[in-house]
């Protein structure tokens, strides 16, 4: 069949799994925050009570796992849509050299193009190709942190336990810089925020062998 089929921009399984997503990284982060504060890594860090989740850094664990298990299944189901679906080859792939740097040239220029909503530029694929990297190792390296004699091939991978709460730390750092950048661009052109609430607009898929995969 080579006949196109209409498919909204952001399906519901993505939206609910992407604010799914939203509401946990909040949970992990001000949980994991907690965490830290009991035992700093950096002695001119600790985070303010207010932005931290728990009352005490056990409650804050307590929020952790729960969230984790969230984490962790939602994201397995959002790896495999988009595998399965063709999202990530047609919405994340390809991601070119040249591509990214005309979009930073532009954004030097402030003219940021997002006339058309329905594709992301260059830019936009990059943070997100990096930041499912980086959500693939945070979840790595906090089981290797819960389960340190189950996991021990990691730690030996990343040279010692204190080495993995580092990565593991600064897994935290980019996805917290991801998501100001990520939610301020977002500010910047509303309509992709209602997008992601509403589905956004029909668009065909042009390539047969997807069409019709994704609703
Ligand atoms: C309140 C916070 C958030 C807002 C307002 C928001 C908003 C959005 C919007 C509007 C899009 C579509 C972008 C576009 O059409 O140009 C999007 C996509 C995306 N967001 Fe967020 N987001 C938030 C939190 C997060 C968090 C915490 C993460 C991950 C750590 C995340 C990861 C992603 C990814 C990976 C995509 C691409 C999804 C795909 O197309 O498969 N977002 N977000």
């Amino acid at each position: 069949m080579t006949s196109t089929h209409p498919r909204k921009l952001h399906p519901l399984p993505l939206r609910i799994m992407h604010w799914l997503n939203a509401i946990t990284i909040f949970i992990m982060v001000g949980s994991g925050w907690k965490i830290y504060n009991d035992e700093v890594i950096f002695g001119w860090l600790t985070f303010p009570d207010a932005l931290t989740i728990g009352t005490w850094a056990q409650h804050g664990l307590q929020w952790h796992f729960f969230g984790m298990w969230i984490l962790v299944i939602n994201g397995l189901a959002y790896l495999t849509y988009g595998v399965v679906t063709g999202r990530y080859r047609r919405m994340l792939l390809p991601l070119r050299w040249d591509d990214l740097l005309a979009t930073v040239k532009d954004a030097l220029h402030f003219s940021v193009a997002h006339a058309d909503t329905t594709k992301y530029n260059a830019v936009q694929k990059l943070l997100y190709i990096g930041v499912i990297a980086v959500g693939i190792l945070i979840v790595i390296s906090g089981l290797t942190l819960w389960k340190p004699v189950q996991f021990s091939p990691m730690v030996t991978f990343f040279g010692s336990f204190q080495n993995v709460r580092l990565v593991h730390f600064f897994c935290m750092s980019a996805i917290v810089g991801f998501v100001v950048v990520h939610v301020a661009l977002a500010l910047l052109v509303p309509k992709t925020i209602v997008a992601m609430v509403g589905g956004g607009p029909f668009i065909d898929d042009p390539r047969p062998e997807v069409a019709g995969q994704e609703h």
